[in-house]
């Protein structure tokens, strides 16, 4: 949810009109995160303040504004920090005020972006209003700057590591933050804890080392770095009691220069940093990135990138790894197409065989999985295998648990992650967890997985997003590959979990010579399902002419299946409710005669999954049970037959019955897409979601 950019240039000579492009550029490759609201700031002209755009709505609202305002655009600068935001409310309406960045006081010497929730930012606040300062916004992020400018004022003298870490020790919450100031000029302080935060690098000379050293303080005792989240209970005390009223000196930091900046004349040559929360808006700059990890302290000045610890963690690695990406620009493109979602759904071909290559030799009918082999005995040996996630990756778990159980023997519980907190159930040290995310950033899943290792638990990734926090805070993992989907409705991502999760049943059986049969089968199924998917997208226009014609005014869609259709009925009714506004309902067959039949009525569209498989016959009986009250379902099915004679039937091509689901998918996700079209919905970015929801 929502995304922040920084761009830092040294020695690198920008004028300002290219630095306002680039943070509008960057904030536009954010969007599909989710937002309503964006802002940035850059510097003002030669003893000026920092200039600052906000606008409720979207980015190219802002960039308007900025392009109204009579801003000096040629002015340049060889060392230059700028800031931006797309904001989702958490604290205040989308208002001017409320927009990011956030700012100190009018002067604008401290300005924060933030993504995020500060848990505690109204004691912070009471604390801060008791030393006179003024709030003027109604955001959790205004006492980021404000406590900023009060550190500053009270200690003479500290440099912005030293004061970025008594900032950032008082937070309580999750974010990720860009802070620039006045008083530092063209540096510029990130932290995060919980939000994503990424810096790409870019330098036309190559970097001596592909590392940064962290740089932990000397000593952690009696120092204002010893102890995290303190300010709340000092400042309760009376007033000048706390570590910097007290006149504590800043932390005595072992002070390197950054091995890998500095050219061989031991001077940083020029360099430009991006801060972001993921990579699409830096890799059209560099694909070089490194990967903040939760409560890093990143810090540039003068063209050096340090980290920084508050204090040494056992375990701790000592340096971060300057990685690169092998993404393209062009998969963050729209191309052609209309809409992300329509290039997301028509890449499924592609992106199936992205999630299969390297990992299943089709001749030979094996399964690799590099990133589990160290951990296979241990997840063999499992008490249970416990999948955990939310929205539509909690689907493409009960769309294979029937195929984990099968071929694996071991006991699957599957859980929403919200509810598995809500629960805190019992987890044993013999659990494997597994999470699926596409973004890998999903608070709830965060907040499970985070349980689950102080479980003791093994815990595995099963992620799109290469670097997310669940990638790398899992002991073990298999990205799914599926490219970056950008549309807020997962598509292509369902597809690519879907063979994901298949591969590691596939993979966890290979011992058991009982299932090698049913393997093969899958395996087999495998090999083709690229093309089978490209010939389930012919359905488009059928689609299309049908939502026109019969859905458009319908509030109101059932969608049945059961066994392995069962998930593809919950994923259909959720993209057409979050994209198309109607609400659906995905409803297991056989819960019909519990309760659903009652709303069975002429005029109620209902669409039935009915593939001609071992199911086939109560898939049918269900269908004649609703046929028996008026209803005229639409069937989706593998093969035409007598029984559906007179209702609209979109054919799907067969696959194995436990793959049938990828397949089967296809015309929900094109159904929702051409009602959202035909009704004008911003497909995109459909109303009140976002996709990454990092918020709890
Ligand atoms: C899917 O279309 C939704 N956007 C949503 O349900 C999503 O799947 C859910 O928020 C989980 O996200 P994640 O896969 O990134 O964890
Ligand atoms: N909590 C902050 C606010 O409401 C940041 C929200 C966001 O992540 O955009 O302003």
């Amino acid at each position: 949810m929502c995304g922040i950019f920084g761009y830092i240039n040294y020695l690198v000579e920008r004028d300002r009109g290219y630095i306002l492009d680039t943070l509008v550029k960057g904030l536009k490759r954010l969007e599909y995160r989710g937002y309503d609201s964006a802002g940035c700031a850059v510097d003002g002209d030669e003893g000026q303040d920092a200039m600052m755009f906000k606008e409720v709505g979207n980015v190219s609202q802002l960039e308007n504004t900025i392009n109204r305002s009579n801003v000096k655009k040629d002015t340049k600068f060889i060392n230059h920090c700028a800031i931006s935001h797309t904001r989702w409310a958490t604290h205040g309406q989308p208002s001017p005020v409320n927009c990011h960045p956030q700012r100190s006081d009018l002067h604008s010497e401290f300005i924060v972006v933030h993504n995020g929730i500060l848990t505690n930012y109204r004691e912070l606040k009471t604390v801060l209003e008791s030393r006179g300062m003024v709030f003027e916004s109604e955001t959790d992020t205004e006492c980021v700057a404000k406590l900023a400018k009060f550190i500053y004022d009270t200690t003479p003298g500290i440099d912005f590591t030293s004061l970025a870490k008594l900032v950032f020790r008082e937070l309580e919450g999750a974010y990720a933050l860009l802070i620039k100031s006045s008083h530092y000029p063209g540096e510029i302080v990130a932290t995060r804890r919980g939000s994503p935060l990424i810096v790409g690098v870019k330098s036309s000379q190559n970097l001596k080392v592909d590392f940064v050293d962290v740089e932990f303080p000397e000593s952690s005792e009696g120092l204002p770095g010893a102890a995290p989240n303190t300010l709340h209970p000092r400042f309760s005390k009376t007033p000048g009691t706390s570590g910097m009223l007290r006149g504590d000196k800043p932390d005595l930091l072992h002070r390197a220069q950054s091995r890998a900046f500095v050219t061989e004349e031991g001077v940083p040559g020029p360099i430009e940093y991006f801060f972001a929360s993921d990579a699409t808006p830096i890799i059209e700059y560099t694909k070089r990135v490194m990967f903040l990890e939760d409560d890093d302290i990143a810090h540039v000045s003068d063209g050096e990138l340090h980290v920084h610890r508050l204090r040494r963690e056992e375990g701790m690695s000592s340096t971060r790894t300057i990685e690169t990406l092998e993404m393209e620009i062009m998969s963050i493109m729209k191309g052609n197409y209309d809409h992300y979602m329509i290039k997301e759904i028509c890449e499924q071909p592609d992106s199936l065989l992205n999630t299969m290559r390297g990992r299943v030799n089709f001749a030979d009918r094996v399964v690799t999985l590099g990133g589990l082999e160290s951990y296979y005995d241990i997840i063999r040996q499992s008490r249970r295998l416990v999948f955990i996630a939310c929205g539509t990756s909690y689907h493409s778990c009960i769309a294979v648990r029937p195929i984990f159980e099968e071929l694996t023997g071991v006991p699957v519980v599957i859980e929403l992650a919200s509810d598995f907190m809500d629960r805190c159930p019992n987890i044993f040290r013999d659990d494997t967890i597994v999470f699926v995310s596409q973004s890998g950033e999903t608070a709830d899943s965060l907040l499970a997985l985070n349980f689950c290792l102080e479980r003791g638990a093994l815990t595995i990734g099963v992620v799109n997003c290469v670097g997310s926090s669940i990638s790398r805070k899992t002991h073990c993992g298999v990205h799914i590959n599926a490219g970056p989907e950008i549309c807020v409705a997962s598509t292509k991502a369902y597809t690519s979990q879907y063979i994901a999760l298949a591969l590691m049943a596939l993979y966890l059986s290979r011992d058991s010579v009982s299932k090698a049969n049913r393997r093969n089968e899958i395996i087999d199924g495998l090999a083709k399902i690229g093309e089978k998917v490209q010939e389930a997208l012919h359905l488009s226009s059928r689609l299309k002419e049908y939502a026109s014609q019969h859905l458009l005014e319908k509030g109101n869609m059932l969608i049945i299946g059961r066994g392995y259709q069962y998930a593809t009925a919950m994923e259909g009714a959720l993209k057409v409710k979050e994209i198309s506004y109607t609400h659906a309902e995905g409803i297991l067959a056989g819960e019909l005669k519990h309760g659903v039949l009652a709303l069975v009525e002429e005029g109620l569209p209902i669409i039935m999954l009915v593939p001609d498989d071992f199911q086939y016959p109560k898939a049918v009986n269900a269908f004649e049970q609703i046929r028996a009250r008026g209803g005229k379902p639409i069937v989706i099915t593998t093969k035409d037959s007598e029984t559906f004679k007179g209702l609209p039937t979109f054919i799907v091509p067969k696959t194995v019955d436990c793959l049938q689901g990828i397949l089967n998918v296809i015309p929900f996700q094109l159904l929702s897409y051409w009602l959202a079209v035909l009704r004008g919905h911003n497909v995109d970015q459909p109303r009140n979601l976002a996709k990454s929801v990092t918020v709890e």
